[in-house]
């Protein structure tokens, strides 16, 4: 049997034979490539930051289950504060199922190292982010800010999970996280898609860059904690 099969790759809760397993790694390497370039964060994060979280991974694991909970929360705020928006709301609804089976991976994984669920801890890095943009303005002005502060905050989750998947020495840790990157990739597209088609093209892109700009400010004075974006 090829070591191949012996990884017990799964796409969802299928199970992959080795021309299923080749095909995906492949798509993924493709994707990551794409990924390193369409990211377009200014600021990488220092690899060091793996092993600080290496040396903690409960804590990190439990930072990461509120991420994925506060994913799913984000997508139901939108729904509630724009209903409106028929194709934003048909795409919450999936994504707050999503980032919630995000959330159940990472607790079941909590729970299966003994441990249970801790209190949530404060964000420094999405409190700084989200005092970018003015508040108030139009509502599609507001709607638009919402839709970069997720696609930013789901970029740099990604960028994370990138770095945990590359460089985590536990290999079956690293495997969770690759997977990860991967829908989180999408969600970040998804968001930045949204905002452009609701707000001007132009000016979205203006702000986009300038936001991009001003996290990679934040990104200087972080890298230093066992958290996703600490
Ligand atoms: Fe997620
Ligand atoms: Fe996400």
């Amino acid at each position: 049997m090829s070591a191949l099969y012996k990884s017990n790759y799964y796409i969802g809760n299928r199970q992959c034979n080795t021309e299923q397993i080749r095909f995906r790694r492949v798509k993924d390497s493709l994707i990551l490539q794409k990924l390193k370039k369409m990211l377009g964060l200014k600021l990488p994060t220092d690899p060091r930051w793996v092993n600080i979280v290496e040396k903690k991974i409960d804590e990190i694991l439990t930072d990461h289950a509120y991420c994925e909970q506060k994913a799913a929360s984000t997508a139901i705020s939108l729904i509630i504060r724009f209903p409106e928006y028929t194709d934003l709301v048909e795409e919450m609804i999936a994504l707050s199922r999503e980032e919630m089976g995000h959330f159940k991976m990472v607790h079941d994984r909590i729970i299966a190292r003994g441990n249970s669920l801790g209190r949530d801890r404060k964000d420094d890095y999405v409190i700084e982010l989200m005092k970018f943009f003015p508040k108030g303005g139009s509502r599609s002005d507001q709607l638009v800010h919402r839709l970069l502060y997720a696609a930013l905050i789901e970029a740099r989750s990604c960028e994370r999970f990138r770095l945990l998947s590359e460089e985590l020495k536990d290999k079956e840790l690293a495997e969770f996280y690759h997977k990860l990157m991967i829908s989180e990739a999408g969600h970040y597209t998804m968001f930045l898609k949204f905002a452009r088609q609701y707000g001007n093209r132009g000016e979205v892109d203006k702000k986009w860059e300038d936001l991009l700009i001003y996290e990679a400010k934040i990104m200087k004075n972080l890298s230093k904690k066992e958290t996703v974006h600490g």
